[in-house]
């Protein structure tokens, strides 16, 4: 696996020096957010970086650009992959061990998610305080690399504290209404069914989602500093009544783009007062 990171670190230095302070990922619907990027310095198609996974799902692009948000320079994944998608889940967080070894301190996910708690309608957005990772595979199964982390990560605060309440005061300020839960993991790609869904209930989650998990643990795993953005695209199976499907998901995405990309480019920009 490291020499795997380090073929794409190596590609990637022989198209730029940049540094990044902070990662970003942008999930379903979210890709729009790549606008408000400044001075970008390059933009390198994953197809282009040797072993990197390529996203197969409508609505992620596959690209990663580097620049500058409010003049914190970033590193930003338009486009995740997913282990629906087939790939493994060392190869789901290969990106996530790429832009920590090209300077990344911080990572900024953002994910499309399926609201449990009864007052996440669609278009809350919500920031996760802690996950559930007991339904989908450890990331960091087999081997343990020392030089990436230690072998038995403390899980505590996956979501750094004060990076949380940073981003909490920043949209106070902002006027954005943002709430705090817990998000789950499922495999995806099926939906869950009403069934799935009153367990992830009694256990404590608040939002369901496809991704985020994996990524979060490899990325603690290297001693990042974590924060993430879910945007609530529509309420879970059961919880509604209505059927879900990928077309409300990616709506729900472009619907709250707007203020999503205020709230995010405010959490990229507490970065600086950390
Ligand atoms: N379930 C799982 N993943 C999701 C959902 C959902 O309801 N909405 C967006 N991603």
């Amino acid at each position: 696996m490291k020499s795997r990171v380090k073929e794409c670190v190596d590609f990637i230095r022989s198209i730029t020096d940049f540094t990044p302070k902070a990662a970003l990922i942008l999930g379903s619907g979210l890709g729009a957010y790549t606008r408000q990027i400044e001075n970008v310095v390059c933009t390198i198609p994953y197809k282009d970086i040797p072993g990197f996974p390529v996203s197969t799902v409508s609505g992620h692009n596959g690209r990663m650009i580097m620049g500058y948000i409010e003049d914190v320079p970033v590193v930003c994944m338009d486009g995740r992959v997913h282990h629906y998608e087939g790939y493994t889940p060392q190869e789901v967080i290969l990106p996530i061990r790429v832009m920590r070894a090209l300077g990344a301190e911080f990572l900024l996910i953002t994910n499309a998610s399926g609201g449990i708690n009864g007052d996440f309608v669609p278009g809350t957005i919500v920031l996760v305080r802690d996950h559930i990772s007991m339904f989908v595979p450890n990331p960091l199964l087999g081997p343990n690399d020392p030089e990436l982390g230690v072998r038995f990560p403390d899980m505590t605060d996956v979501y750094d504290p004060h990076l949380r309440s940073l981003i909490l005061a920043a949209a106070e300020s902002e006027g954005i209404p943002l709430e705090t839960g817990v998000y789950c993991q499922l495999t995806g790609p099926s939906y869950e069914t009403p069934a799935e869904i009153h367990v992830l209930k009694v256990i404590g989650a608040d939002m369901v989602g496809m991704s985020t998990v994996m990524e979060a643990i490899a990325a603690k795993h290297a001693g990042m500093k974590i924060c993430c953005l879910s945007l609530i695209t529509n309420m879970a199976a059961g919880i509604s009544a209505n059927p879900l499907s990928h077309e409300e998901v990616k709506l729900a995405g472009r619907q709250a783009e707007p203020v999503f990309t205020r709230l995010l480019t405010a959490a990229v920009s507490t970065i600086k007062e950390y």
